[in-house]
Formats: structure tokens, C-alpha cells, sequence
């Protein structure tokens, strides 16, 4: 068998080429022999070929339809948590498996649409090409592109404009429910409600003005308050504790958003004694002797800062191994966190119990937009 090497036009050939004459040199340049072509439909217009057209609609069509649901489930459904035994807590355990369904759906509808049109539509065509390297010249650039277009136009997608509506809609809403996932915080405001923002406060904000909020651990029984007493702690041992007030005692639902809110927990560290401490400006008197109480949730990305090393006092986050030193008022000292831990203010009230004069001094966790520290 003998190859021809194709003669390579000047551009003076290429100018006055046809966007066909390019499609088909462009080929030959490539190497690729076209052994089989066929078109699906040769009579345009048949019941058969609507019907096909119909079917590739109408995965599109459900596409569009999940993400229209997607959509809905993510601005409207009921999210916040309901505890076991309430009317709600089916509707609040179905959320995230909805948005799950919808969007998964949308996007394997996407696909389907897409396969059957290839596989209905488009025409039937068996081709061959020889591999090369090297990079590409500007003939085969030029080329490439006319082949393109004439192989969108040979794919009779211009005349279907069933098909061109559906796979808008389906597209469409699909990328405007990926669009509204990305952008949903900032949709529902998470600054609403000013220096009461979700962002500023966390679950040791008093709930009313002098309100004893009192540090508890978990026990894995909500009812089951367990208040933390200084003797509860050996000398450089940590405990992880959430806030209590009396006035949700017999609110279950309360207790539990108070063991599970993320921005709740906090470790409570005892330092041996005589461990010299660094204080931080401004706040000097938030821990209480040698007990201080830290943010459990990463300054770099949020994750539970759970580990501490007693023989060196530090604080490690296992997520991407930041360091913070418990004894320098919980400052980065190694790994990609730049902020200290921020620091709860801690007493013993006249029982003998822990409880927080406040909330945080300022917002725990990653930095965001318009943080003030
Ligand atoms: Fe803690 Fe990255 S989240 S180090």
C-alpha cells in the first residue's frame, strides 16, 4: 500500500477555500480515513425521526425539571434540626439526601440526553487516523476549526430546535442550580442581624441579659447535664465543653442544638502549675488561674482542634497539622493557621461551677469577608 503526502497549501490556497474544502483537507492532513458515513435520517422529517428527537427532549427536558427541584429543595425546604421525635425531623433528615436526588438527576439526565443524541441523531460515521507528535501548524489550527463547525453543522443541531430548547433548559437551570449553590450564603445573608449575626455570636451568647451560661460536658445524653467543677480536671489534662443554660434544662431541643452547634465546643485546658503563660492584650482575665478555655474550631479551616500534648502544652489540629501553644493564649506557632484560638472567658461562679462571663471576644473560626479581627 503507497501513502501520499498530501500537498500543503499556501495561504493564498487556504483563502480561497470553502469551509468543506478546509473540513476535508484538514482530515487528509490529519491522516484520518473516513471509512464509513452514513446520515440517520435521510428523509428529513419522518415520524421515526421525531420520535427520536422527542426522546433526547425529553431527558433534557427532566434535567431540566431535577434542577428546577434542586433548586427549590435548596432555597425552601425546612433544613434547621428537629430533634428524633418531632413532626419535622422526617422533613429535616430528608433535606440533604433531596438535594442529593434532585441535582444528581439532573446532571445523569444531562448525560442520557447527550449519549442518546450521539447515539439517534447524529450521523453514523467510522473513521481511522495514524498518530503523530509534535506540535501543530497554523494549517492544521485553521483546519481544525472549519472541521469543527462543519461537523456541528453535519450534526443537524441547528435544525433541531426541539432538541437546542431542551438541552437549554436542561443545561440551563442545571448551571443556575450549581450557580445558586455556590452563591446560596450569600443569598440569605449570613451578616443579617448586625453584631447578632450567626457570625459574630456562637451558642455562648446569653440567651437573656445575665444569664448563666455554664460549661457542661458530653455525657451522649442531652438530658444528662454534667457541670464542670476545677477538680474535675487533673493538671495538664484538656476536656472538651459546651455551653448550658438552667433555662433549657427541660428543652430537649435546646440542649441538643447546645451539644451540636458548630461553633459550641471548646477545650478546657488545665496547665500544670507554675507553667508560665503569655496573656494577650485585652484579654487578660479570660481564663481562670491555670484553666483556660479555647475555641475548639480551627483558625485556618474549621476543623476540631482536638489533640493537645500535654508534655509541651501545645494544641495540634490534625487536618493540616497547625500548632497552637496553650501556654502563649493559644497562638499559631507552626502550620498554615495565622490566628490564635479565641479565647472564652471563664470563672467559677459561688457554687463552685464553671460558667463563661460572656461569649467570645471575637468570631471563632476560618477568616471570612469583613472579619473585625
Ligand atoms: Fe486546622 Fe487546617 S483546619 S490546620
Amino acid at each position: 500500500m503507497t501513502t501520499h503526502t498530501p500537498h500543503t497549501p499556501d495561504d493564498t490556497d487556504l483563502e480561497s477555500m470553502s469551509r468543506e474544502e478546509l473540513a476535508v483537507l484538514g482530515m487528509r492532513l490529519d491522516g484520518v480515513e473516513v471509512l464509513k458515513e452514513a446520515d440517520r435520517w435521510p428523509v428529513k422529517g419522518t415520524r421515526a425521526e421525531k420520535r427520536a428527537e422527542r426522546g433526547v427532549a425529553s431527558w433534557f427536558a427532566i434535567a431540566g425539571l431535577s434542577g428546577l427541584g434542586f433548586l427549590a429543595v435548596f432555597l425552601f425546604w425546612p433544613w434547621e434540626y428537629k430533634p428524633p421525635g418531632t413532626d419535622e425531623h422526617l422533613v429535616y433528615l430528608l433535606y440533604t439526601p433531596m438535594l442529593g436526588i434532585t441535582l444528581g438527576l439532573s446532571v445523569f439526565a444531562v448525560g442520557i440526553g447527550v449519549i442518546a443524541y450521539a447515539k439517534k441523531l447524529l450521523p453514523d460515521e467510522t473513521s481511522v487516523q495514524a498518530r503523530h507528535g509534535g506540535p501543530s501548524p497554523e494549517v492544521d489550527r485553521r483546519t481544525m476549526a472549519a472541521e469543527l463547525l462543519v461537523t456541528g453543522e453535519r450534526s443537524g443541531i441547528a435544525r433541531r430546535s426541539l432538541i437546542k430548547r431542551s438541552a437549554g433548559f436542561g443545561l440551563g437551570v442545571m448551571g443556575l442550580g450549581v450557580g445558586v449553590f455556590s452563591l446560596g450564603g450569600l443569598i440569605k445573608n449570613p451578616w443579617k442581624g448586625g453584631d447578632q449575626a450567626a457570625l459574630w455570636t456562637t451558642g455562648w451568647a446569653p440567651a437573656t441579659p445575665g444569664e448563666k451560661v455554664y460549661l457542661r460536658r458530653d455525657t451522649g445524653d442531652p438530658h444528662d447535664v454534667a457541670l464542670v467543677r476545677p477538680e474535675d480536671l487533673d493538671a495538664g489534662s484538656m476536656e472538651t465543653v459546651f455551653p448550658f443554660r438552667e433555662s433549657e434544662r427541660d428543652d430537649e431541643e435546646a440542649l441538643i442544638r447546645g451539644l451540636r452547634r458548630a461553633d459550641s465546643p471548646v477545650m478546657l485546658i488545665r496547665l500544670r502549675p507554675g507553667t508560665e503563660t503569655v496573656q494577650r492584650k485585652g484579654f487578660e482575665d479570660h481564663h481562670y488561674g491555670d484553666y483556660w478555655a479555647f475555641s475548639k474550631v480551627c483558625t485556618h479551616l474549621g476543623c476540631p482542634t482536638s489533640l493537645f500534648e500535654q508534655q509541651t502544652n501545645r494544641i495540634l489540629c490534625p487536618c493540616h497539622q497547625s500548632q497552637f501553644d496553650a501556654t502563649q493564649y493559644g497562638r499559631p506557632i507552626f502550620g498554615p493557621a495565622t490566628r490564635a484560638l479565641p479565647q472564652l472567658p471563664i470563672e467559677v461562679d459561688d457554687e463552685g461551677y464553671f460558667v463563661a462571663r460572656s461569649d467570645f471576644g471575637e468570631a471563632v473560626g476560618p477568616g471570612f469577608w469583613e472579619r473585625r479581627s
